[in-house]
């Protein structure tokens, strides 16, 4: 992956080859500014490399079209942000409502689930506050909820404890291990957090653009 700034060429990522396991948590580390986000994003199929491919589940994404990319995201990938990405004006439970909704769950059926899902990261209770009314953690949790909404194969997150608390940061990290390995979801996390380094499977470092096992 290459950046145009100005005549300037930048090479974020240099011949990167990375094969993941379908059930693993993988883990990737690295110094700030050393490329992971955007390593994440070409991997989830948000942003297009210069160069390269990248196959999910057997598929190559880098050849789909846009709306072929849509749905293989929609029905295979749990994002989570950096930011929390949130709709300001829905409430928490209705946050993950919209996703299932695009997902195909409707009605009382998304209610029901959203509403299980909330519990599960501990906010049962707040499952009607907006995101105004939630703390940072809160908001982390509503956004980690939602990528989880109807069990996607693929999940990709990037630093999903960094605004928790030791307490939600645990919920957090023994819900994505339950998900790996009960649901066999392959799980593919950036973050600084060394408490996460012991639910993981394998840790990758990314630094100067090039990965280290
Ligand atoms: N759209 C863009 N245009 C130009 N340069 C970019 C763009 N996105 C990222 N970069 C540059 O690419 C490099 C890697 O950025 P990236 O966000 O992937 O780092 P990171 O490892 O996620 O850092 P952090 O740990 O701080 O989140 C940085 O030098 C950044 O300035
Ligand atoms: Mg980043």
């Amino acid at each position: 992956m290459a950046f145009q700034s100005g005549q300037q060429q930048y090479q974020v990522l240099k011949g990167i080859d990375w094969e993941i396991k379908r059930g693993d948590i993988q883990l990737l580390m690295g110094p700030s500014g050393s490329g992971k986000t955007t390593l994440l994003s070409i991997l989830a199929g948000l942003l297009t490399p210069t160069a390269g491919k990248v196959y999910l589940l057997g598929q190559d994404i880098t050849s789909m079209s846009p709306r072929q990319l849509a749905r293989f995201r929609r029905d295979n990938i749990g994002f989570i942000f950096q930011g929390f990405n949130l709709f300001p004006a829905l409430t928490a439970a209705e946050n993950i409502e919209v996703v299932l909704n695009i997902k195909g769950v409707r009605g009382a059926r998304a209610r029901y689930q959203a509403k299980a899902l909330l519990e599960e990261v501990g906010l049962g209770l707040q499952a009607n506050q907006k995101p105004r009314d939630l703390s940072g953690g809160q908001k982390q949790r509503v956004a980690i909820a939602r990528a989880l909404a109807d069990n996607p194969p693929l999940i990709m997150a990037d630093e999903p404890t960094a605004a928790l608390d030791s307490q939600s940061g645990h919920t957090v990290i023994e819900l994505l291990r339950r998900l790996a390995k009960e649901g066999g979801a392959t799980v593919l996390m950036v973050t600084h957090d060394s408490r996460i380094i012991d639910a993981a499977d394998r840790v990758t470092y990314l630094e100067d653009g090039m990965l280290w096992s």
